[in-house]
């Protein structure tokens, strides 16, 4: 069964880079969860291509292998029927001959519909297109159809962005396009919009006139991974801001689109990103770890200048300027190697015009609070009464948690993602404008990046004082996520 209630389409799907860490751990655990779940049409089969020298076996085996690692609920004899469906290519990306055996293969499979995915450094997307292209395979077949998935990072600035878009616009439409960011396939996002528009009671509440601000935090306790060439390139912003940050922020803030469909969401989105400036210098807070508790600093990181700038950490204030926000800020914040893995958003409420009890302490606002990673679930915090003779006011809380409320775990967004390419779907898939406003907003963030040095924080601990300072200073406080306590 589709997501959307139909048949799941026959499809090849395609991996370019299969030898990489991202199909190890996202895209084959994915596939083959699909797979289990009946939802991977049963004459679909996977295609991997690289530049390695592996037999369609060698492939399997090491599939086999990496399934074996990353699904705790991994079921040889489920592996068994699927393993026969993989097969590899080998080719380079700059040469024809890689694409024509693929075309090849696919001629011969007949499947009607075929999704290419690019799990491969960002460097050789163009040219994959243009092989894909050259060998006749981004044409659509009569009742089938030719899609491209295209990985994050999508260009490193604005005009970089720009000229990707343009070179894989010269070989695909942009319907074949799904552009990703994972963010938007995690439960509590996708989540976001039917609190919003599947019931009466938030929406109303839902702008300036009871909203006091908004937090969005995406905090990580990992380090580099020995992703330290790739970090020294990218930073914080470029990695987690440009996307994932501003995607959340766009669905807490676009308005209700007319039906919520790929067309529609990404408009609303589109016109939300218009209204958002880049921060000034004063609103934005660089950081970088140094060592602490036991870790090494970011200087000292396998493959990373012992000199570098470079931002782990930012924290910035955003205006919105429309009916909606105007005089809401939005603080984002987000950082490696900090105490614990947290993300979440929170909208606090403004305090009441005016309370009739007497209060030992100020009042504290209510604040809703939607929980991505740890816990996922929602959460509506609010003043009640204490039981008792007196009025005596207490914190209490509404709690939904997806764990105790259903029975199946969350899918994981490469789930999600991957069967909405395979269906055609891309809602939640970001389109070429939208990448380009959202390279808008944060592109003077990256100008500022290497000119001026870092606020430095230690490894393993709550990120720099500035970026609390940027909320003390209006009288706000960062709500410390409930998940960082829990371990
Ligand atoms: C990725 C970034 O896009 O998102 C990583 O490149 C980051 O640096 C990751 O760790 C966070 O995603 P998640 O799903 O683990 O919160």
């Amino acid at each position: 069964m589709s997501r959307n209630g139909g048949s799941v389409p026959a499809c090849a799907f395609v991996i370019f880079g299969v030898t990489g860490d991202l199909t190890e751990r996202k895209l084959m655990p994915a596939l083959y969860r699909l797979h289990v779940r009946g939802s991977l049409h049963e004459d679909s089969v996977i295609i991997g291509h690289a530049r390695s020298d592996l037999t369609d076996e060698e492939l399997r085996r090491r599939m086999a292998e990496a399934l074996a690692r990353e699904v705790p609920e991994f079921d040889p004899a489920a592996w068994q029927r699927l393993a026969p469906r993989l097969h590899y290519i080998r080719g380079a990306y700059d040469q024809p001959d890689g694409f024509e055996k693929l075309a090849a293969l696919l001629a011969t499979l007949a499947l009607p519909g075929r999704v290419f995915y690019t799990a491969t450094p960002p460097a050789v997307y163009e040219e994959i297109a243009r092989g894909l292209d050259e060998a006749g395979l981004t044409q659509e077949p009569e009742g089938g159809f030719a899609r491209l998935v295209v990985e994050k990072p999508f260009g490193s600035d604005l005009a970089s962005a720009k000229a990707l878009n343009e070179a894989l616009l010269a070989r695909f439409q942009e319907h074949q396009l799904f552009r990703i960011d994972h963010y938007l396939a995690k439960e509590t996002a996708q989540n976001l919009a039917v609190l919003r528009f599947a019931n009466t009671m938030f929406e109303p509440l839902w702008n300036s006139s009871y909203i006091d601000h908004v937090q969005i935090s995406v905090l990580e306790p990992m380090g580099m991974e020995g992703r330290g060439s790739f970090y020294e390139a990218a930073g914080v912003v470029r990695d987690v801001f440009q996307n994932h940050l501003l995607q959340l922020m766009a669905l807490v803030g676009m308005e209700p689109p007319a039906r919520f469909d790929a067309r529609e969401v990404r408009n609303e989105k589109v016109k939300f990103f218009s209204a958002v400036a880049c921060p000034e210098p004063g609103e934005v807070v660089l950081g970088q770890y140094v060592s602490g508790n036991g870790y090494p600093g970011y200087r000292q990181e396998e493959d990373v200048d012992p000199g570098s700038r470079q931002a782990t950490y930012a924290a910035m204030r955003l205006e919105v300027s429309n009916w909606r926000w105007a005089g809401v800020p939005f603080y984002l914040r987000s950082g490696k190697r900090l105490e614990g893995k947290a993300s979440e958003i929170v909208l606090q409420f403004k305090t009441p015009p005016h309370v009739p009890f007497e209060l030992e302490a100020p009042l504290r606002p209510d604040r809703l609070i939607l929980r991505i990673a740890p816990d996922e679930g929602i959460e509506l915090r609010f003043n009640g009464k204490r039981p008792g003779q007196r009025i005596d006011l207490s914190r209490i809380s509404l709690d939904f948690d997806y764990q105790e409320t259903f029975d199946s775990p969350n899918p994981d967004a490469y789930e999600t993602l991957l069967q909405d390419a395979m269906e055609g779907d891309a809602t939640l898939f970001m389109r070429a404008d939208e990448v380009e406003a959202q390279w808008r907003i944060v592109e003077p963030i990256l100008a500022r990046e290497n000119s001026t040095s870092p606020e430095f924080y230690e490894a393993g601990g709550p990120g720099p004082s500035e970026a609390f300072a940027l909320l003390t200073n209006s009288g706000r406080d960062w709500v410390r996520p409930a998940g960082l306590d829990t371990d």
